[in-house]
């Protein structure tokens, strides 16, 4: 299973960080939509679903939390913690969001509009979906 990790460049200078992210550059796919999510409650598992053709880039942005990615034969956790890192997430992938800290920002960058449409909510429908894809490889990015 590939998991694909981005290290964005910081602009460091004696002021702080800045990172900026750039659609076919930074980012792999035509950025279409931006959404983020905080104040999550404790104990809260978000996600549950994947995408009929969705791409994904998450980044937390303040904070921490973990990602679990399920491509319907292995599973792998993958923490983010860095507000410098992206976590590529294939259409195809089962994911879950959890344990995230009271300040996690948890950003997400997408490659459509929000279409209900696009969600596979159902773990047994997911699994027909996902035997007909082998692991998607972004262009660039660090696999872990
Ligand atoms: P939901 O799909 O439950 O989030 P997740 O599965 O990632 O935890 O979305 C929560 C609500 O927000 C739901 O009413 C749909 C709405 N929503 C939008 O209006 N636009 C969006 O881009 C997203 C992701 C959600």
């Amino acid at each position: 299973m590939q998991v694909i990790k981005y290290v964005f460049q910081p602009h460091g200078d004696e002021r702080g960080q800045l990172v900026a992210l750039e659609e076919f550059k930074d980012i792999p796919f035509k950025i279409k939509r931006v959404y983020y999510m905080y104040d999550t409650a404790e104990g809260v598992i978000r996600g549950y679903h994947a995408h009929k053709s969705l791409e994904q880039i998450l980044v937390c942005i303040h904070g921490s939390c973990k990602i679990r990615l399920d491509n319907g034969v292995e599973k792998k956790i993958v923490p983010l913690e860095k507000p410098y890192e992206g976590l590529y997430v294939a259409n195809n992938m089962w994911r879950e969001m959890y344990d995230f800290s009271v300040d996690a920002v948890l950003m997400v960058l997408a490659s459509e509009i929000y279409d209900e449409t696009d969600y596979i909510r159902n773990y047994d429908e997911f699994l027909k979906f996902t035997k007909n894809f082998s692991d998607t490889v972004a262009a660039q990015g660090i696999i872990l």
